[in-house]
């Protein structure tokens, strides 16, 4: 986080709070959330589109108190289960702004967004468009939107990309999915379509695909207008902005996405003749990832093959990335001051994989050794909301701090009592 600074023997605190102390008060493997720069991050969006809603993407990382900070700044909800929509419901977050999506939304989705009245659903494919307009009643009595396939390949990893053809999401424009979807949705009396979404994918670094899309996009309403006589006002251009994880790494602002984005819809609203519609982005990692700092112990240290395996508490149970997507990132022990040089290593899980790696080759002390505390930065997003119980081991806690420089827990530990619990078998 931002508010990252070296204090005395080696150690860092974030808001003023000691990670070393941090990791000692509430154990390890522990996922560390500076409040006040998810606030930040979520105020520099508002600032970058000042005019469009920014829908804060759950699936990141939500908690109850995250549901709070989020609404506290203005922004809306994008919601991917019953689960998720169940957790805002429990903070009384406005339904109006709450956007549902899902490639494949159950019965449970479906009824919790209805019972809640989710401000939009985001049909995904026509199956559902019958089945969710049986379900509402009254005219227009639910506003939805179409998520199109715009065509575009971008997005840090090929299992993250979800803006071309050949992947499960969204309708195509090209292939006439889009515009069948539209003409189906424009039949059922009970369901009001109000626009367009989009998702191009994640850990996008430029701003490029997003102008690219609001181009194909508005050419599509423009169309939509001409072949149906209805103009849709909504233009929802879905989340994926960048986060640097690595010093070298691109860090492109909101402000930057924000520009390009808004020249592009006046360029193509003006081209296209079509009435600006309202924008709306939902970045997720951008407001969450450079908040979260995750902390753990090591248990172990050996060498093997050439190499040094330095062991920790957690792994691929709280952070799929590295295994997932081959994600890079800068570990760096806190806590104690080192004697000796760096040197590279290799930091890993306790879990039984060879693929449960953290971190390849990441300089840390040649002293390291059973009980420091290494941290790892950019911890926010898709590492807690990903976790699993591999191994039978209990997902890690959360705790916030802010200005005030305390901490407070806002998950707890799951413990083994936690995870035996279900297993209700004789
Ligand atoms: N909107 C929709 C419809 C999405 O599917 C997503 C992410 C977002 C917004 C937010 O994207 P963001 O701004 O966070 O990039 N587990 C992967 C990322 C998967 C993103 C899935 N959808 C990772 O750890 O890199």
């Amino acid at each position: 986080p931002a508010s990252a600074a070296p204090a005395p023997g080696g150690d860092i605190t974030i808001s003023g709070v000691s990670l070393a102390g941090l990791a000692e008060r509430y154990g390890t493997p522990t996922y560390v959330l500076d409040e006040d720069e998810v606030r930040a991050r979520a105020r520099a969006w508002r600032r970058a589109l000042p005019d469009a809603e920014i829908v804060y993407a759950g699936k990141a990382f939500l908690c109850r108190a995250v549901v709070d900070w989020i609404e506290e700044e203005g922004l809306g909800l994008d919601v991917c289960s019953a689960g998720e929509l169940e957790l805002a419901a429990t903070r009384g977050f406005p339904a109006d702004r709450i956007v549902l999506h899902g490639n494949a939304k159950s019965p449970e989705d479906l009824r919790s967004a209805l019972r809640i009245g989710v401000g939009r659903i985001v049909i995904d494919s026509d199956c559902e468009i019958a089945r969710i307009a049986a379900q509402v009643q009254g005219p227009g009595a639910q506003q939805v939107m179409v998520r199109v396939l715009p065509g575009i390949e971008a997005g840090g990893h090929k299992k993250i990309r979800t803006g071309a053809e050949g992947q499960k999401f969204g309708l195509s424009i090209a292939g006439g999915d889009a515009e069948d979807a539209v003409s189906r949705i424009l039949g059922q009396p009970s369901l009001e379509l109000v626009g367009l979404h989009c998702h191009l994918g994640s850990q996008i670094t430029t701003p490029e695909p997003y102008a690219q899309a609001v181009r194909r996009l508005v050419a599509f309403l423009a169309r939509i207008h001409d072949r149906y006589g209805i103009t849709l006002r909504e233009l929802d251009l879905g989340g994926g902005f960048a986060v640097p994880y690595l010093p070298d790494d691109p860090a492109p602002s909101p402000a930057w996405f924000g520009r390009r984005i808004s020249d592009e819809l006046l360029r193509a609203c003006d081209e296209f003749d079509f009435p600006m519609p309202r924008l709306t982005v939902e970045p997720g990692r951008s407001i969450m990832a450079p908040a979260g700092v995750a902390l753990y112990r090591v248990l172990s240290v050996k060498r093997s093959g050439g190499q040094v395996f330095v062991a920790v508490d957690g792994g691929m149970s709280d952070n799929l990335r590295p295994a997932l997507y081959g994600a890079r990132y800068a570990i760096r022990m806190v806590g104690r001051v080192p004697s000796g040089p760096m040197r590279a290593t290799t930091v890993v899980g306790r879990h039984c994989e060879a693929g449960d790696v953290l971190a390849e080759s990441v300089e840390l002390p040649e002293d390291v050794r059973p009980g420091d505390v290494l941290a790892v930065p950019v911890s926010g997003a898709y590492h807690v909301s990903m976790a699993s119980g591999y191994n039978t081991t209990g997902r890690p806690p959360v705790v916030a701090v802010a200005a005030v420089g305390r901490s407070r827990l806002l998950v707890r530990r799951e413990s083994i009592d936690d995870l035996l619990r279900r297993d209700v078998g004789l």
